[in-house]
């Protein structure tokens, strides 16, 4: 084996063996130029007839997109190319090849992409998300580990509701009913208990019946439950693990981040101290004039830009006939995103007006929706922590307020950039007689909860935690405007294959 693609400059005038896969090729006249990926980086590897042999040279000049094969050669400095770097090949052959693949530069739709998700997997684009996404997981480890957290796995298959039951997946547990879990809570709880400290790390499901930008059915989510913390504790801990996330991936992805031109100073702004709005403060906030005008801007630039990107698309489009292959290339690519932009702007002008009309109308005691969310972010220019909302619209486990019966000691942290929530949680009731009356008022089965319950009557204490949706955090450190692309194989309504 070879040294992987994105360690190339390392070695500078030897020769090495690569591995991996044809991005795409050119040919001119005796050369031919092939990008080859082996899934660490790219690479251009030129083949000159002169220099290789026949069988090789054949090769080179046929080798479709996305075949994969193995190849020798001096790898040489070359400033202008991706890495720095470009290989010259002195011998070359084919493993499998690839007839008709399905995915070509020019531009596909949604359906098309996300039925080859199998394959679509393999772009540079896609490539690029599934990179950050690890880094994401690695530094939300590393932030728990190094501040002496038990990493735990609450189960999947389980009987208790916990965030309500219209979102449960059920299921027959050999003839008794079983759920899915929608979050690994309860027993974070139990096991906070036993250790202190502890999050969980796994899949959760809901059964969201609604086709959003922001909604899976099956998703990943981090869980720190921790004894003898209260509400402002947990609110300082989501806020360092925000931070943290947001520098590893900006140290980390520098190449990621630039494939999906993503923009880092939007990252380099998530630092600390987010500013913490009681839920009544936020009403406040969404209800003021200044949020009006906020809306009023926001409609009138979603019309400029769809008034460039419709000049650009002509632009390009009467520049094609005439176009190099090269320049045809650049036109698809950008076709494709302007498609995106496009669809997005559309969806804005069809909302915005919703949003406002929303912000005019919401009276304290709602619970505030996605895009009341965003709007009161539009205010700050870096997360925001929303505490203290009404009980009535929280979860059951939720501790009250002290100096106000009518609240709830929730938190949400809400992302800016129209990310919203990618946080929610807050501190725990211990009041064993309020919990009963609660799982009672929200019709929930007590028997399955007696469990729950011992965790007050044996060595109750404070505590609290929260919830941290890691496709939402991919997608914002990624700047997706769909959850789909956050996760290898999106589970949606509608979508359960590939
Ligand atoms: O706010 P949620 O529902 O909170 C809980 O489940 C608590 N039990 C967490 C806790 O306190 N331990 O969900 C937490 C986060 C949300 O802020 C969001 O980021 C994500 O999970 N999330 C979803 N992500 C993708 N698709 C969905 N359908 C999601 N529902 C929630
Ligand atoms: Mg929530």
């Amino acid at each position: 084996m070879g040294p992987a693609i994105e360690d190339l400059s390392a070695h500078i005038g030897e020769t090495v063996s690569l591995s991996g896969w044809l991005h795409n090729r050119r040919a001119s006249k005796g050369l031919a130029f092939l990008v080859v990926r082996d899934g660490s980086g790219i690479v251009q590897c030129v083949v000159n007839e002169e220099n290789v042999s026949a069988e090789s040279w054949a090769s080179a000049s046929t080798i479709a997109q996305e075949s994969s094969l193995s190849l020798t050669g001096v790898v040489k400095r070359h400033e202008r190319q991706v890495g720095g770097v470009e290989v010259e090949v002195s011998d070359l052959s084919v493993i499998g090849s690839s007839d008709d693949y399905p995915i070509t530069p020019k531009s596909h739709g949604t359906e098309f992409l996300m039925n080859n998700r199998h394959l679509w997997l393999r772009s540079r684009r896609q490539w690029a998300v599934m990179r950050v996404r690890n880094r994401v997981i690695m530094s939300i480890h590393e932030l728990f580990q190094g501040k002496g957290f038990v990493q735990m796995d609450a189960p999947i298959l389980t009987g208790n509701a916990v965030e309500g039951t219209s979102t449960l997946f059920e299921m027959d547990y050999f003839g008794q009913p079983a759920y899915l879990t929608q979050s690994g809570q309860l027993y974070g709880e139990a096991m906070a208990m036993a250790m202190g400290k502890i999050y969980t790390f796994g899949p959760t499901f809901r059964a969201e019946k609604s086709k959003t930008r922001r909604h899976l059915t099956e998703f990943w989510m981090i869980e720190p439950e921790m004894a003898f913390y209260d509400l402002a504790d947990a609110m300082q801990l989501a806020e360092e693990l925000l931070v943290h996330i947001a520098q590893r991936v900006l140290e980390t992805c520098t190449v990621e981040l630039g494939v999906l031109e993503r923009d880092t100073a939007a990252l380099a702004s998530i630092t600390g101290p987010f500013p913490r709005l009681s839920y009544s403060e936020a009403v406040d906030l969404l209800k003021s004039e200044k949020t009006l005008e906020l809306i009023d801007q926001r409609i009138a630039s979603a019309e400029e830009g769809l008034v460039a990107l419709q000049a650009e698309l002509d632009e390009n489009k009467a520049r094609y006939g005439q176009a190099k292959k090269g320049e045809k290339r650049r036109i698809d690519a950008r076709e494709i995103q302007i498609n995106a932009e496009v669809e997005g702007l559309t969806e804005a002008l069809r909302n915005l007006p919703k949003w406002r009309e929303s912000a005019t109308s919401f009276e304290w005691g709602s619970d505030l929706g996605g895009s009341d969310e965003t709007v009161v972010t539009w205010h700050f220019d870096r997360p925001i922590i929303v505490h203290r909302y009404p009980a009535a619209v929280k979860a059951f486990y939720m501790k009250r307020d002290p100096d106000d019966d009518r609240l709830a000691l929730g938190m949400d942290v809400l992302a800016p950039e129209g990310y919203g929530e990618v946080i929610g949680g807050g501190e725990r009731a211990t009041d064993l007689e309020f919990l009963k009356h609660q799982v009672q008022d929200h019709g929930l089965p007590e028997e399955v909860f007696q469990w729950y319950f011992d965790l007050r009557r044996y060595g109750s204490v404070p505590h609290s935690g929260f919830g941290l949706g890691l496709e939402r955090t991919v997608a914002w450190m990624c700047g997706l405007q769909h959850l789909r692309e956050s996760i290898p194989f999106p589970r949606l309504l509608g979508r359960l294959n590939p």
